[in-house]
């Protein structure tokens, strides 16, 4: 085998090795959140197994009206959920294509709203709507959701979260950014904050700390996108990252919002 054709072998394998990294690290994310979908589900079951009670105990057709609605509805939040999920852990096609920010970004919503209600944070939005980018739109979650985790770990109980999306037509961008009010980033840390295996995060009592991975991955995907991520941060005060992808239109045949 020539040393061109070695070279070729293990550009490939590296390509592979990198790909097995991103989606392991897409599952791991996911992992952050089994508390707080778990408490969920919990909820969501109190919900179903009382109202069913109630239904079964009153025969009058206006109880029993009310008692099937809140069961509907419960089933259907389940299932926002669990199809959510599933979505997310899917294994990233290479497609990318015109993606609105705002439904890459309420898709994400979904899973982390009551990781973040549990850690009594709130949420500002400024979300611009019919914001087109050409993405690979579960790369992109991936980016929403380690952002959004990275920023609530950094608040522990209670903060606000701000999310912005804005449409920056002169310099050919979509962006959203994801505001946090935690501990913040020292100035000389901020560099290495994207070098893989850098964290900070000790494990806690159930051996669950940081790999460092997450934004190191988020700066491959953004890399593949021909995209930025800006960080800005003060100690104390908080931390707010942008992601710039390319912008387009909204595609042919789908109605543009941004203008009403
Ligand atoms: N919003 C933020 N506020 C403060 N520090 C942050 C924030 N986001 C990232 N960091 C710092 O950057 C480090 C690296 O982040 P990264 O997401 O790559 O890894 P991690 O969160 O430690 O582990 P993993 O994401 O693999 O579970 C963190 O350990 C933390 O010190
Ligand atoms: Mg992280």
């Amino acid at each position: 085998m020539s040393d061109q054709q070695r070279i070729q072998e293990l550009e490939q394998l590296v390509k592979m090795l990198e790909e097995q990294l991103m989606q392991t690290q897409r599952l791991s994310s996911v992992g952050a959140l089994a508390s707080s979908i778990t408490h969920e589900f919990n909820n969501i079951l109190t919900t179903v197994i009382n109202y069913a009670k109630m239904g079964v105990r009153h025969k009058d057709a206006k109880t029993r009206d009310k008692a099937f609605d809140r069961i509907l509805s419960a089933g259907q939040r389940a299932t926002k959920i669990t199809t959510g999920m599933l979505a997310y852990a899917r294994t990233s096609s290479d497609r990318f294509e015109p993606c609105e920010m705002n439904k890459l970004l309420q898709d994400v919503l979904i899973l982390v709203q009551k990781d973040l209600q549990m850690h009594r944070i709130g949420i500002d939005e400024d979300l611009q709507p019919g914001v087109w980018a050409i993405v690979n739109s579960s790369q992109i979650q991936q980016i929403i959701m380690n952002l959004i985790v990275n920023g609530r770990q950094a608040m522990g109980e209670g903060g606000r979260l701000k999310l912005t999306i804005r449409d920056n037509v002169e310099e050919g961008w979509a962006e959203l950014s994801i505001g946090d009010s935690g501990c913040g980033i020292p100035n000389d840390k901020l560099q290495k904050i994207f070098d893989p295996f850098y964290t900070t995060k000790k494990a806690d009592a159930r051996g669950q700390g940081g790999t460092g991975i997450g934004l190191s991955v988020c700066r491959k995907i953004i890399e593949a996108h021909k995209g930025r991520l800006r960080v800005e941060s003060e100690v104390g005060k908080g931390t707010t990252f942008t992601l710039k992808l390319p912008r387009s239109g909204s595609p042919a045949g789908l109605i543009d919002t941004s203008a009403a």
